[in-house]
């Protein structure tokens, strides 16, 4: 077989690779080696920033299929049919550690989805739990610095996260799903995902409905014990990217069947929950899941830094038929997934062929760095025109829908912080209850200030009298809920 010869990036032929060209064999090296001029730079331009969030991740092509008519609900056309396949990709991810960081941590996990459908991508940007720590986007930069390392010490700092969780106590239904058995997947195929967000449908005739997203695991909800995964964390910190990427070579194919919740368009208004919180689930009983269709990953990426760590995956991503809702959390997310990605990627990030719509794309938008296509060539750049350039299609236009108060910074009518995380404590049985309070005294000990532990165990009490007994007693402390 003929071997390629290797050139330089402006397409000449490399003389030599091994040696660099200096003044005489004991001189110093010659700037004229071009070839070694441009391997160090490029070499030194080779890491892009990595994700503020969710850095280390893993990801897999797949394809989803529609298995039930949903027609009635959305006039999204990649669920017009039963039957029919749409392209996509995933990527899985932890959230507070860096790429390189080890996977088999306690913490959120990221489940993001770009289908390519014809009408544009559309990308789910969600978690494998169905709730948030918080509920407005205003807080998430404070949230996310005590989940991070502190400025001073560059370690993780237990007391900055309790001492935030214990004055956000919004919080406490994340906290309980992230200390219980699903806080450590045993793999991205054990995990079910959920779009967290309510989002909004719309229908041919422009009915609207809430819904939100399921991803149920066919692999089952598969978890790592506490001690199991810290010797995985050590031993083979990237074993949940390998875990995944060796199944799909063995052509074990992870697939998850995904569900909706439906909300009728006016329940919003009444139901006992505000259903726009992100910190709290519709009850299944009251809105039971309705099947859309099968999700299946069957094809490892080629490249990892071109289709894994350059996907750009942003929840403002809709096609026609899918909007947002007034998620003030969702809200904030519809701008800074762009924004990083023009920052992280570069303003041309669509182009990439990870990124890239299979449907044709007809903007307006020119130049910028790094338009490798052949930039609209010379075709028309502005609208209105007379000259037949692509046009709007009203048919397309986001639903209206009527609004009324006043402009103010305020917080979500609905305070009920406690009862959904007691609901999940009084789901879970004796042992997983054990093992929830377990982790949660582990990781609330060297919290430095006994105030910041005695203001969270209240809000355990809070949701289940058992639950802050339980928790204040393995911590030594006597509170009650009056405290
Ligand atoms: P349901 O009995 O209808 O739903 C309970 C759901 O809890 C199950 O379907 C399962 O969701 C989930 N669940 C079971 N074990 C665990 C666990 N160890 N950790 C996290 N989730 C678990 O009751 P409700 O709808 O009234 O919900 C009760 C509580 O269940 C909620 O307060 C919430 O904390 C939790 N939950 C609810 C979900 C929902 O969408 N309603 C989704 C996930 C959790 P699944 O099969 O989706 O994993
Ligand atoms: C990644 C911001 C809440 C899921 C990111 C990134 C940013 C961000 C800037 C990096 C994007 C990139 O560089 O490509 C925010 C903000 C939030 C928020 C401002 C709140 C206002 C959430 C919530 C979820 C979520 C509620 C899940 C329900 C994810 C996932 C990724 C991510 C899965 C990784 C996407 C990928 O794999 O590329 N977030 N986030 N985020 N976020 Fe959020």
């Amino acid at each position: 077989m003929n071997k390629d010869n290797l050139t330089t990036s402006w397409g000449a032929p490399v003389g030599d690779n091994q040696n660099s060209m200096t003044a005489g064999s004991r001189g110093p090296t010659l700037i004229q080696d071009l070839h070694l001029l441009e391997k160090l730079a490029h070499f030194n331009r080779e890491r892009v920033p990595e994700r503020v969030v969710h850095a280390k991740g893993a990801g897999a092509h797949g394809y989803f299929e529609v298995t039930n008519d949903v027609t009635k609900y959305t006039k999204a056309k990649f669920l017009s049919e039963v039957g029919k396949r749409t392209p996509l990709f995933t990527r899985f991810s932890t959230v507070a550690g860096e790429n390189g960081s080890a996977d088999t941590v306690r913490d959120p996990r990221g489940f993001a989805v770009k289908f390519y459908t014809e009408e544009g991508n559309y990308d789910l940007v969600g978690n494998n739990t169905p709730v948030f720590f918080i509920r407005d986007a205003i807080k998430f930069p404070d949230f996310i610095h005590t989940q991070k390392r502190d400025p001073k010490t560059n370690l993780k700092n237990p007391t900055a996260v309790w001492d935030f969780w214990s004055l956000s106590p919004e919080s406490l239904h994340q906290v309980t799903i992230l200390m219980s058995d699903r806080g450590i997947p045993a793999t991205y195929r054990h995990m079910n995902g959920y779009g967290s967000h309510t989002f909004k449908w719309v229908n041919a005739q422009g009915e609207a409905v809430w819904v939100k997203y399921h991803f149920k695991t066919e692999q089952g909800i598969k978890n790592l014990s506490t001690d199991v995964a810290a010797k995985f964390a050590g031993e083979n910190p990237d074993y949940h990217t390998e875990e995944l990427f060796n199944a799909i070579e063995k052509e074990d194919f992870p697939a998850w069947k995904v569900y909706v919740q439906v909300m009728p368009f006016e329940d919003a208004n009444t139901y006992r929950y505000d259903p726009f919180d992100v910190t709290k689930v519709w009850s299944h009983k009251d809105y039971p899941l309705i099947e859309v269709g099968r999700m299946v990953l069957d094809r490892n990426p080629e490249n990892y830094f071109a289709e894994v760590e350059q996907a750009t995956f942003s929840p403002g991503a809709f096609v026609p038929g899918i909007e947002a809702s007034p998620d003030k959390m969702l809200q904030g997310r519809l701008f800074a997934y762009a924004d990083a990605h023009r920052y992280r990627v570069g303003v041309n990030h669509n182009h990439l062929p990870i990124n890239r719509p299979l449907s044709a794309v007809h903007t307006n938008h020119r130049d910028g760095q790094m338009r490798f296509d052949s930039n609209g060539g010379g075709s028309i750049n502005y609208e209105p025109n007379s000259f037949n350039g692509p046009s709007e299609t009203p048919e397309n236009k986001q639903t209206a829908f009527e609004l009324s108060g006043f402009a103010d910074s305020v917080s979500y009518d609905e305070n009920d912080h406690y009862s959904q995380a007691g609901n999940l404590y009084r789901l879970l049985n004796e042992d997983e209850r054990t093992r929830l309070v377990q982790n949660i005294v582990d990781a609330m000990k060297p919290v430095l200030k006994e105030e910041i532990k005695l203001k969270q165990i209240q809000h355990f009490y809070k949701a289940d009298n058992e639950y802050g007994t339980r928790i204040a007693e393995g911590l030594g402390l006597a509170v009650h809920q009056e405290v």
